[in-house]
């Protein structure tokens, strides 16, 4: 009898690595949803189907980005500090259009500029590096340096990357559940920055003050852009990693294809999960049917990227074949929707991501074992060998490593992220940074 207990704790042990971080998640879930309240419409689900998407997201009511929202609250705490001058949070009026304005002039480069500065960054980046990476860490100081150069227009010295890198990974890693906030990275952040703003390059907007001005930037470029630059990179050289076939096609073919294998990774795995709005307006559904103004619509990337795609958990590049597909018909909006506050990096993030992409196979042949998720919490373990030196008995043994390291990791940090996460959701209840901005009952914190 002893015998059968012990084999079967075994057995249950040995196999959580299977079982355990996916019902965390679903745990996760639950308790998100316990204590924030389940304030919102998911779309698509019962009231919008997949097919008025589109529609619902673009209508003019579909407006309010912050106000209203219990789960502002959440976003706020994540981003702080400055939440309430990010530009991704801003209501509409004069201040958003100023800071939209500013955002556009600093990302508007020519084409040839872009790509000698990504090739710069990502080059200085990779140098020396070789063996098992996270590749989440490696193309963030690429990103930093990219970001900079872009607001500062000039080269990015080493502290300022620090600090850079410090507060995007300190973002990000909260934002996942990973970690918890470390305000003293990101005020350090702000505090350059303040003292930094009579070197930018470009106009700023009107009418905020020097801390105002510093947190827009720090919230765009240093925040933003870095985190999604990062994070978009890492899926797509994990995806190559993880698929040989299309490495070796998207190694020796042109850029169209590698525009294929960007895009599939940007439907398979979108930055954002969901993107929510408030309604400022009723927005008409069915005969004598509305969402009513006031309501939180939370428009879900993932489930809008699966409908109308054959078999769509896998990854097929080939999808975007322009042969076969015209984009505009396809359930694809990685950069949002066009007529509600698309993201305004939409024709430089793609372009940056190629040029990275193809230095980084240029130096490498990249193999993991390791999961590959929307939310990328393990940060894209990946093996970086020089091109020519992939077969061997090493090779296989540190990737049978790196898998069986990546599963117990996933049920260890599984657990960290329903404590973490559970104390931030209710940290973020409790602090109700956006509902006390809008109240006018907000105390100036960095919290
Ligand atoms: C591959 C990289 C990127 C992806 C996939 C991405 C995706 C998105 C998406 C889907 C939205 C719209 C969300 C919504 O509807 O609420 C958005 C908004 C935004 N993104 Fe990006 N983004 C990327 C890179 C960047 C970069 C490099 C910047 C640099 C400044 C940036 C800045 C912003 C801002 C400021 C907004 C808010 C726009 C507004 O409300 O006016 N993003 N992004």
């Amino acid at each position: 009898m002893r015998v059968v207990l012990w084999v079967a704790a075994a057995v249950v042990v040995i196999s959580l690595p299977r079982w355990l971080p996916g019902r965390v998640v679903v745990l996760r879930g639950w308790v998100f949803t316990r204590i924030n309240g389940e304030e919102s419409i998911a779309v698509p689900g019962d009231l919008v189907g997949v097919d008025r998407f589109r529609e619902v997201y673009s209508h003019p009511a579909a407006s309010g980005r912050s106000k209203g929202a219990v789960l502002s609250d959440l976003f706020w705490y994540w981003l702080s500090p400055g939440p309430e001058m990010h530009q991704e949070h801003l209501e509409a009026g004069e201040r958003y259009d100023a800071v939209a304005l500013a955002t556009r002039r600093i990302l508007s480069r020519p084409r040839a500029q872009v790509e000698e500065l990504t090739r710069r960054c990502v080059r200085r980046t990779l140098e020396g590096r070789r063996g098992v990476v996270r590749l989440r860490d490696l193309m963030m100081p690429a990103w930093a340096e990219f970001s900079y150069e872009l607001v500062f227009r000039e080269p990015c010295p080493p502290h300022a990357r620090d600090l850079i890198v410090g507060n995007a990974d300190d973002v990000v890693t909260a934002l996942k559940c990973c970690g918890l906030r470390h305000m003293d990275r990101r005020d350090r952040l702000t505090e350059y920055l303040v003292e930094s703003l009579p070197r930018v390059g470009h106009e700023l907007p009107a009418g905020l003050t020097a801390r105002e001005q510093a947190l827009y930037l720090q919230g765009a470029f240093f925040n933003t852009a870095v985190v999604q630059m990062s994070e978009a990179t890492a899926h797509v050289l994990m995806a190559l990693a993880r698929h040989p076939d299309v490495q070796d096609r998207a190694r020796a073919g042109d850029d169209r294809f590698l525009d294929q294998v960007i895009a599939e990774t940007l439907r398979l795995y979108p930055l954002f999960g969901i993107a929510h709005r408030v309604t400022t307006g009723d927005i008409p559904v069915a005969e004598g049917v509305a969402i009513p103004a006031g309501s939180v619509l939370c428009f879900d990337y993932p489930a809008f990227h699966r409908a109308g795609f054959p078999d769509p958990e896998r990854f097929d590049p080939g999808r975007f074949d322009p042969g076969r597909a015209s984009v505009k018909e396809l359930n694809h909006i990685p950069f949002g929707m066009p007529a509600n506050r698309p993201c305004p990096a939409w024709r430089l993030a793609p372009l940056a991501m190629r040029v990275a992409v193809r230095e980084v196979l240029r130096s490498y042949e990249l193999d993991s074992t390791a999961a590959h998720t929307r939310s990328l919490p393990n940060r894209g373990p990946c093996l970086l060998t020089p091109p020519g030196a992939r077969r061997g008995r090493g090779r296989r043994l540190t990737l049978l490593s790196m898998r069986l390291r990546d599963g117990w990791e996933d049920v260890w940090r599984s657990l960290v992220q329903l404590v973490l996460g559970t104390y931030m959701v209710w940290d973020a209840r409790r602090l109700r940074l956006c509902e006390r901005h809008f109240s006018g009952d907000a105390r100036s914190e960095s919290t």
